[in-house]
Formats: C-alpha cells, sequence, structure tokens
C-alpha cells in the first residue's frame, strides 16, 4: 500500500489518541474487536468478568503492539458500570468509545422459561446495555461526544425459535439503540448497533445443536459459520468519528446474508 493510501485509510479508520472501553471484551466477539480497535490505534479497556480472559486478551494487544488495560465489571450493577468508568478515566483521562458486547444465551421450552432466566437474560443483554449507555453517554455527552457501538443479533430482526428471552432482548437493543441516538445526537454522541449473524462462541455452545447447525446453514447464502475477525471493519466503522461520522441510530448485519432470506 502507498503512503498516501495508509495514511488516506487512517485519517478515515484510525483511532490513535481514544480510548475505548469493551464491555465483554473477555469474550469471543468482544475479544476480537477489543483487538481491532487497538490496532486501529485507541487504548482499549478490556472489561468484564473472568480476570483470567481479560488479561490474557490484554497481552494479546499488547504483544500486537497495542495498548490495553482490564477491569472487572458486572454489567448488571449500575455501581459496577459506575465503576469502570471512574477506573477508565483514572487510567487515561478519557472515555471516547464504548462498546456493549457482553451477553447471554438461553435455550428452553416456551411453557418452562422460569422466571430467574428470562431476568437474567433481559438483564445482561437489555439493562446492561442501558447502563453503558446512560452511564457512559452522559459522560460523552458533558465532554462534547463520543461513539457508543451495542451489539444486536440477527434475532433482533427474525426471532430465533426456542432463544424467546435473547430473541426478545435483542429485537429491544436495536429499538433502544435507535431512541438514544436520537436523544444524544445533539451532544454529538453517536449510537449505533452492531448485528453478527452466527458465530460459535461461548454464550451460544449449548444452543447449536447438529439439527440447529444445519437448519442455520440452510438459511445461509453464504452456508458457514463468521469469523469472529470479521466484525472487526464494521465496528470500527461504526465507532470511528471520522469514516462514520455521519452514522447514528444504524443497524448494521455482519450474517452471510442470514437476515436477507425469505423462505
Ligand atoms: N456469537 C454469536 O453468534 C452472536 C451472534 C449475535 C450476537 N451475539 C452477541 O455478541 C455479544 C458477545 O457474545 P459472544 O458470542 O462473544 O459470547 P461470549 O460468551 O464469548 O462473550 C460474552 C461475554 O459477556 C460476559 N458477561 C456475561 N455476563 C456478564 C456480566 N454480568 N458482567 C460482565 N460480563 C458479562 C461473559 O463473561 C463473556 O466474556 C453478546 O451480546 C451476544 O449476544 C453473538
Amino acid at each position: 500500500m502507498s503512503e498516501a493510501s495508509a495514511a488516506f485509510l487512517d485519517g478515515l479508520f484510525g483511532l490513535s489518541g481514544k480510548t475505548a472501553v469493551v464491555i465483554g471484551g473477555t469474550g469471543v466477539l468482544g475479544g476480537a474487536i477489543a483487538e481491532g480497535l487497538a490496532k486501529a490505534g485507541a487504548f482499549v479497556m478490556v472489561a468484564g468478568r473472568g480476570a483470567d480472559r481479560g488479561e490474557a486478551r490484554v497481552a494479546a494487544i499488547q504483544a500486537a503492539g497495542g495498548q490495553a488495560a482490564f477491569a472487572s465489571v458486572d454489567v448488571t450493577s449500575r455501581e459496577s458500570v459506575e465503576t469502570l468508568l471512574q477506573t477508565t478515566l483514572h487510567t487515561t483521562g478519557q472515555a471516547d468509545i464504548l462498546v456493549n458486547c457482553a451477553g447471554v444465551n438461553s435455550a428452553l421450552p416456551y411453557l418452562e422459561i422460569p422466571d430467574d432466566e428470562w431476568e437474567k437474560v433481559i438483564t445482561t443483554n437489555l439493562t446492561s446495555t442501558h447502563l453503558g449507555c446512560q452511564i457512559f453517554g452522559g459522560h460523552m455527552a458533558a465532554e462534547g461526544g463520543g461513539a457508543i457501538l451495542n451489539i444486536g443479533s440477527v434475532s433482533a430482526d427474525k426471532p430465533l425459535s426456542k432463544v424467546f428471552a435473547y430473541s426478545a432482548s435483542k429485537a429491544a437493543v436495536v429499538n433502544y439503540t435507535k431512541n438514544v441516538a436520537r436523544e444524544l445526537a445533539p451532544q454529538n454522541v453517536r449510537v449505533n448497533v452492531l448485528c453478527p449473524g452466527f458465530f460459535p462462541a461461548e454464550q451460544n455452545r449449548k444452543v447449536l445443536s447438529p439439527d440447529r447447525i444445519a437448519t442455520i446453514m440452510s438459511q445461509t447464502p453464504m452456508d458457514r459459520f463468521g469469523e469472529p475477525a470479521e466484525l472487526v471493519a464494521a465496528a470500527i466503522l461504526l465507532v470511528s468519528s471520522v469514516g462514520g461520522s455521519f452514522m447514528t441510530g444504524s443497524e448494521v448485519y455482519v450474517d452471510g446474508g442470514f437476515t436477507g432470506m425469505r423462505l
């Protein structure tokens, strides 16, 4: 690549000088996004449960020449998310980008879903997104701007069988993202939602039985699972203040064509 091309791309998508907090950076997709944002130049705060996985991700980012630190957070607790913001400000003095990428799944027969299981999925996937947007979005608004990326799912568009609370939570995350995008646009805080298709990870391992995989592939034109690295470019676009400058309330699907299929 020529120097001029590299400078052009860096101007559009480079994140040098920014601090990005990736909640759920301990997980498969959040970890890939955290590494991608660090390679684009951001200092990345890898946040989540499980210090071992978080520290391993930080080590991988640093080994690749990036800057990162781990911070523990429980996304279901307002106090914990507020502490994460303070820890981030203490570490780099700024919090320009937030990625809300924690999540859990649960597959149970509809008539047998216990209340506590429903509550866990809704709280971890939806309420956590609200806490992150409100707490970090409030800070960004006060500081003159920022970017928030929420993580939806193809189940936001088509409700997926067997995962009732999960599908409901993700449909709500998309709706909520658009509402917050409108609310914070005057303060220059952009809020978008990235909706992945199917990527094997910890939270969906139990859900992906051989029968279900066959059904998913029959409705995925590209006939394969996604690789976590395939989410990175879309994530960088959506959080970039230059490349994504006129994008807010956008719902972007990276799903091998799944959402476009109608049987
Ligand atoms: N993998 C897929 O196919 C797929 C598809 C669409 C959407 N998503 C979404 O992507 C996001 C990341 O999921 P993933 O597939 O990488 O799964 P994953 O299980 O690898 O990662 C999820 C992360 O969330 C963290 N987490 C869960 N509860 C938490 C809590 N209370 N506090 C802090 N952290 C908590 C977990 O520790 C884990 O690190 C989720 O929102 C998920 O719903 C995944």
